[in-house]
């Protein structure tokens, strides 16, 4: 090699180097229904997710705060009484305070290594499955920018460890009645307690998690206990696709519990 020859990839699927097929595809399944059910179904959770973080309203019902708008950090959540506020934006910050947080839960979903998969095919055909061309003449991958900005995909598994224990003491806070009192339950603390074990489970199956826990490692043989960690959070990476989207639909849901509970649709049914 000369070391001047074109990267194997620099050229797409026309790419010299690769076989020279001009059928798209020769796939006889329905290889189109995965992306597209997968598109759907985050189309959704965007148009979900985006009013309700721009709302501004709805986010508190006593004693459960919504997860998109915890730990509240702006001045303009006083309608939130309990939870974990903090005035560290002061009376300037005017829109949803929302925003100010779900930065992080958005970026650590953005790059995380399932969603890469799933909207590189589903919304960009880059590539849209397995032995189907790209429509792309070109492809980069992650190594320029702005792709290459997925490699902060470890630094956003720590805020989501922040963000999980946020999440976790609001799951405490909602073992209360409306005045506080501890030791009450209602539905919606089971909602609250079915989102938090979700949220976690995906948050440790993480791919940097595994390698924070288990990697650099020359002999397991002498870490028993990271060789345990490592077979545990091993065996959730192995469904980190189902978490993915479990926890998805269930951080949607708990705010769609709380949302109904502000807006006056129904009372949250207590047990004791
Ligand atoms: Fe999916 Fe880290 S790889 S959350």
């Amino acid at each position: 090699a000369t070391g001047t020859e074109p990267h194997p990839n620099s050229g797409g699927v026309r790419a010299r180097t690769r076989a020279a097929i001009s059928a798209p595809h020769l796939r006889t399944d329905r290889w189109w229904l995965a992306p597209a059910v997968t598109a759907a179904g985050l189309f959704a959770f965007i148009v979900y997710s985006t009013w309700r973080a721009f709302a501004n309203a709805d986010y508190y019902a006593a004693p459960y705060v919504s997860p998109f708008y915890s730990p509240c950090l702006a001045e303009n959540c006083k309608a939130m009484p309990s939870g974990p506020n903090a005035d560290l934006f002061g009376g300037w910050w005017a829109i949803s305070p929302a925003i100010i947080i779900l930065v992080f839960p958005l970026g650590f979903r953005l790059t995380c290594y399932y969603y890469r998969k799933a909207y590189y095919r589903s919304f960009w055909a880059s590539p849209p499955a397995c032995a189907v061309a790209e429509p792309h003449a070109k492809y980069s991958g992650e190594t320029r920018f702005p792709l290459i900005l997925q490699n902060l995909h470890r630094y956003f598994f720590y805020f989501a460890l922040l963000v999980a224990c946020v999440l976790t003491y609001d799951t405490v806070l909602s073992f209360r009645d409306t005045h506080e009192n501890w030791g009450h339950m209602g539905l919606g603390s089971l909602v609250f307690l079915a989102n938090i074990v979700l949220i976690w489970a995906y948050t440790l199956s993480c791919h940097s998690c595994r390698h924070i826990v288990g990697g650099k490692l020359k002999h397991f043989s002498q870490h028993p206990v990271r060789y345990k960690a490592w077979q545990f959070v091993g065996k959730l990476n192995n469904r980190h696709m189902q978490l993915a989207w479990a926890s998805l639909v269930s951080v949607a849901l708990a705010d769609f519990y709380v949302y109904l509970l502000a807006s006056g649709v129904f009372d949250d049914p207590r047990f004791f």
